[in-house]
């Protein structure tokens, strides 16, 4: 399976922030926001992952990651440079997808639970068609909507809904099959101009291989795209990683625990950066399981 981050988008929400940078390599707490989407295709065992973006976001994401060896992932970029959709992402990554099935990160997206790596794992090896992940929120209208029936069947899918038939929105990981890209290539542009993942997902939908996994309630999604919930998501790293004294997205660990990096190279990065309390964890860390 291959994995793909869509981190572009104008950013325009979010300026003067923004201006000189990209969104996604804000700071979520301690670390660029693009480590916690990032996380989650690693979790999940994805190692071959295409990070899509702006042009300057290209250039700056690739200073930061690189070509993905230091933390044992091959990493290839491509640009995105006007903002035509979610779903553009597979028509620009189709030749990374490769006749493979896929995982769709949004770069804005945290997702955050107990049994989140077996979740990920159960779902890649049970995936027919596209499995999306609902999550009950407070004001479901800001986001494509999941109604599912008594039986947990998913049957309907609406992007911001006026009236939304379900608390369940969708989040910004989706995993679908082999069939994506050819079925984002038949979709056309929505009345905002877009090339909609929902328009994906419905034609999924409308073939009967369409799953909603519900995320409990004892689960966190966050979306990082507004200065205030990008302080709320640095807040909620923030306790929770006081709290545990756990690092949240930390790459080189899940690096280390998945057994892509050794315990060298996961000690090596740290002493690079052992002027942060992030290289320091490292360094901890690499320490407790050698
Ligand atoms: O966050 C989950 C939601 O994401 C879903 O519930 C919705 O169904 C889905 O449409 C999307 O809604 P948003 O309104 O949040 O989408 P937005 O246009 O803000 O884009 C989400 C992120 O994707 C944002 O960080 C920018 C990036 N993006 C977006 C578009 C449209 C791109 O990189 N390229 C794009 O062309």
């Amino acid at each position: 399976m291959k994995g793909i981050v869509l981190a572009g988008g104008s950013g325009t929400r979010m300026y003067p922030s923004t201006l000189a940078t990209s969104k996604q390599l804000l700071a979520v707490y301690n670390k660029p926001m693009i480590y916690y989407p990032l996380s989650v295709l690693m979790l999940a065992g994805i190692r071959e992952i295409l990070l899509i973006s702006t042009p300057p976001g290209v250039a700056a994401l690739r200073t930061l990651l690189g070509d993905g060896s230091a933390l044992g992932l091959s990493l290839s970029y491509a640009e995105q440079a006007e903002p035509r959709g979610i779903a553009e992402a597979f028509l620009i990554g189709e030749g990374h997808i490769a006749g493979d099935d896929c995982a769709l990160i949004l770069g804005d997206n945290l997702l955050h639970g107990a049994g989140f790596p077996e979740l990920l794992r159960t779902t890649r090896e049970q995936l027919d068609g596209c499995t999306l992940f609902g999550y009950p929120v407070s004001d479901p209208q800001r986001y494509g909507v999941g109604e599912v029936d008594a039986t947990g069947a998913l049957v309907s899918i609406e992007e911001k809904p006026l009236r939304p038939r379900s608390d369940n929105a969708i989040t910004g990981l989706y995993f679908y099959d082999r069939d994506v890209v050819d079925i984002a290539r038949d979709i056309t542009p929505s009345a905002r101009g877009e090339l909609e993942i929902t328009d994906v997902n419905l034609a999924y939908l409308k073939q009967g291989r369409a799953r909603l996994e519900r995320l409990g309630r004892g689960f966190t999604w966050l979306d990082a795209g507004t200065h205030d919930s990008l302080l709320a998501a640095s807040q909620y790293v923030q306790v929770i990683e006081n709290r545990q004294g756990v690092r949240v997205a930390c790459l080189e660990e899940i690096a280390l625990r998945m057994g892509y990096i050794g315990v060298e190279d996961c000690y090596r990065r740290g002493a690079d950066m052992r002027n942060s309390e992030y290289g320091q964890y490292l360094m901890v860390i690499a320490q407790s399981i050698a």
